[in-house]
């Protein structure tokens, strides 16, 4: 009862006083999620740093490889737990180098283990989770541009695809963030990285205009269910098993182009092509005759590269550009595969330059 009196009384101040809702968040706190067990912790530790420490940072410091953000700052775990964490790690973001982690689209982990990594960020970050409204963010779209182009391009891109930061026109990103979570991290900032807490910069309408212009940038998104394409099998890993060998100039010792590997594949040349991403992503798109093989492959590594040749050319991508592949390759080579060398540009840089990808079972899909 006395709630409701006060929300009433709220209400009614919002109203008189137009600029309390261009604010500071009100403080409300959520209570904590449930506690993990010591060996649900033990589990979701090891699983960070199999699948998240080669980006996010051995110490979830963010912005190790990929421009990777952090996993401790303040402002993003007090607002973002459970679904802004849970549902890029499940999911991926479309387009960028952060892979869906769930079975359901392909990735290594199950459902209870996307739960429990989720709370385990949060209780290593120590923080508390705030309330956050799900309501829109009003403000003017156009004046919200013109202050994104002027503010904020440098890191996140005239198209908010992101350079040096995470891409703010992403629909997967956009889909799952609400308006209030988007501000809370520009008013903040991310503690411990490039981006800063705007609240001392910019006006808080200002504020209000940019969020609303990024938001203004969601329509049109919807989500597909992913249809799971069969793995490849071990008497498939070779592409062209009678065609003739490669022989790739490498620059820097191990790196080719794209140019170099689309002519070596349409002269049907013997190779190994390897995609060092989460295998969800190579679900989505992967270049055709490419075998999954993740940067985590650890102790099932002996398994994955039965198939495998020691006297064939193997090249690896991923969409790093390179991070992982790197890392891949140097795990082989510790195996006695040193033919190796990396797709210097990446599966982005490959699409971009309008080189084919498969897709479940469609050929040529560019996106
Ligand atoms: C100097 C580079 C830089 C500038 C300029 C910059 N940002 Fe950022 N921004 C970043 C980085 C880096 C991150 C990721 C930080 C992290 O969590 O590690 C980020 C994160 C964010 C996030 C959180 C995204 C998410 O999904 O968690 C939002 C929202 C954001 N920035 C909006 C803006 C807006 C709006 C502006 C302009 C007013 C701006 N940024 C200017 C570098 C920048
Ligand atoms: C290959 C590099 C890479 C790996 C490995 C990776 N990520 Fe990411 N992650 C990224 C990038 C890049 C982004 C930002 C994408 C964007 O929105 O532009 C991101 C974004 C995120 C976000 C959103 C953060 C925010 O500020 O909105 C979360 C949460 C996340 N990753 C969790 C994880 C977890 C958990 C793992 C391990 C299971 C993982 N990531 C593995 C590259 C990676």
């Amino acid at each position: 009862m006395n709630h409701k009196i006060t929300l009433l009384f709220c209400t009614a101040l919002l109203i008189v006083t137009p600029t309390v809702t261009a604010f500071q968040h009100n403080g409300e706190t959520l209570p904590p999620p449930r506690k993990l067990t010591e060996e649900q912790a033990k589990v979701a530790a090891d699983n960070y740093q199999k699948y998240c420490a080669l980006c996010h940072g051995e110490d979830r410091q963010g912005h190790v490889n990929d421009h990777a953000p952090s996993l401790r700052s303040k402002s993003l775990m007090e607002s973002g737990v459970a679904h802004q964490i849970l549902r890029p790690m499940s999911y991926g973001r479309k387009g960028t180098a952060m892979g869906g982690y769930l079975d359901e689209v392909g990735g290594p982990m199950t459902l209870d283990e996307t739960w429990d990594l989720t709370y385990w960020l949060f209780e290593q970050a120590g923080v508390e989770r705030l309330k956050f409204s799900t309501n829109p963010v009003t403000g003017d779209i156009k004046k919200g541009e013109q202050a994104y182009l002027e503010n904020c391009t440098t890191c996140h891109g005239v198209n908010g695809e992101g350079v040096t930061a995470p891409a703010l026109g992403n629909q997967s990103a956009l889909a799952h963030n609400t308006d209030e979570f988007i501000r809370h991290a520009i008013r903040n900032g991310r503690q411990d990285t490039p981006m800063i807490a705007y609240k001392d910069k910019l006006p808080a309408e200002t504020i209000d205009n940019i969020t609303a212009f990024l938001r203004s940038k969601a329509l049109g998104w919807k989500d597909e269910k992913t249809i799971l394409k069969a793995l490849p099998k071990p008497e498939e890993y070779v592409i062209n098993p009678t065609g003739e060998d490669p022989q790739f100039t490498l620059t820097e010792g191990k790196y080719i182009t794209s140019d170099v590997l689309h002519k070596a594949l349409l002269a049907k040349q013997r190779m190994v092509l390897i995609d060092t991403r989460v295998t969800s992503v190579w679900q989505n798109a992967h270049i055709e005759g490419s075998i999954p093989f993740p940067y985590y492959t650890d102790t099932d590594i002996n398994n994955t590269v039965a198939g495998i040749p020691k006297d064939v050319q193997i090249v690896a991508y991923c969409s790093c550009p390179r991070a992982a592949a790197d890392y891949t390759i140097k795990k082989l080579a510790k195996l006695g595969y040193t033919r190796t060398a990396v797709l210097y540009e990446g599966i982005f840089g490959w699409m971009n330059q309008g080189f084919p990808v498969m897709r479940g079972d469609i050929k040529g899909i560019h996106d």
